[in-house]
């Protein structure tokens, strides 16, 4: 499956950016990720309206579509979920809001919390432009976590996209049974799929197994991450380019793939239990199809599909990196 931003926000981020020169957004793009490589806090690196324009043209397609395949991801665990009230901690633009919104366009109430005011001010614009009720009317909360903690409300779905890289690590295990404290229903970390955003997520996952919490995704067991270092636990999901995205990046391709990590935890068990997680990617040989499964018993796995099995086969050449397996497909 594949999540585009949705037209509305696309015209909207372009809007944004419609006073700017094309090459000074990307100059403006190529400072402010050279701001977040240094490991400086979106507070360093986005400290104006054109940059914030720049970061909505260079990075919103790519949140928002991790952000939708990771909620989706866990959904298909439990398709009975369907909030109606959303916190989206550290929301910046709102991307999580609106990849929450078009999965459920049924949620009602959004709360939005961000220390940065110009990207507060840029998810009241997009919210009036995405025609979307639930964003125009949602409560926004200027404050940093650790200080709004008492003033935020609890919601069905809490999500925080791409911030916990910004929070100082000694401080994420208790941040994260806090945020865990808000969530009647269902909270989801999405973070982007490098080390050091998996050690993150490693870290709100130690913590919050020893909370109780149920793990819905993208582990289907509660072990310790067989994943072996230097390897690191990932998914990608590939987006579509628009020229000016792609004119912002300097890049050359109408495409990108953006590699992602989440963790998605609920207060009630799964309806559906996998059997085990495909972590690589599907590589098709003359021989069948291979890929390494995360299993239910919290190890690695190799598996085939081999052609001679062509139901089998059939399918898991369809199978892509980030499945949920329900049933062993077939050993060698
Ligand atoms: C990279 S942006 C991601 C924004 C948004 N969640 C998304 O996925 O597009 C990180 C956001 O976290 C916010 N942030 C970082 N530390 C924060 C804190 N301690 N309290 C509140 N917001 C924080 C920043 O202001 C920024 O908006």
């Amino acid at each position: 499956m594949s999540f585009p931003l949705p037209a509305a926000l696309t015209a909207a981020t372009e809007n944004l950016a419609s006073g700017i020169r094309q090459s000074e957004i990307a100059k403006r793009w190529a400072s402010i990720s050279a701001r977040y490589r240094e490991g400086k806090g979106s507070q360093v690196a986005i400290a104006s309206p054109d940059e914030v324009a720049a970061y909505l043209l260079a990075r919103m397609p790519a949140t928002f579509a991790a952000v939708s395949a990771s909620l989706c991801a866990a959904s298909e665990l439990m398709p009975s979920f369907s909030p109606s009230s959303l916190l989206d901690l550290c929301a910046g633009p709102a991307t999580a809001s609106f990849a929450a919104l078009s999965l459920w366009p049924g949620i009602s109430s959004v709360t939005l919390l961000d220390t940065n005011p110009f990207f507060l001010d840029a998810a009241h614009v997009l919210g009036d432009a995405s025609g979307i009720a639930a964003i125009r009317q949602a409560k926004f909360v200027h404050s940093t976590l650790g200080s709004a903690r008492s003033e935020l409300p609890s919601a069905e779905l809490v999500v925080m996209s791409y911030a916990l890289v910004e929070l100082n690590t000694a401080e994420i295990a208790t941040l994260a049974r806090h945020i865990w404290s808000h969530s009647t229903g269902l909270l989801l970390f999405v973070e982007p799929g490098t080390p050091e955003g998996f050690r993150r997520i490693l870290i709100c996952r130690d913590a919050l197994i020893k909370e109780g919490a149920h793990l819905v995704a993208p582990c289907p067991h509660v072990a310790s991450c067989p994943m072996p270092p230097p390897a690191w636990c990932h998914f990608t999901e590939r987006l579509p380019r628009s020229r000016r995205h792609r004119l912002a990046k300097g890049a050359q391709v109408n495409f990108e793939d953006e590699p992602y990590i989440y963790l998605a935890f609920a207060r009630k068990g799964l309806e559906l239990r996998p059997r085990g997680r495909i972590v690589s990617r599907v590589r098709v040989s003359k021989a069948g199809v291979r890929f390494t499964v995360c299993g239910e018993d919290g190890r690695l796995t190799d598996e085939m599909a081999p052609r001679r099995d062509r139901g089998i086969y059939a399918k898991m050449r369809r199978a892509e990196w980030g499945d949920a397996s329900f049933s062993r497909q077939t050993g060698e």
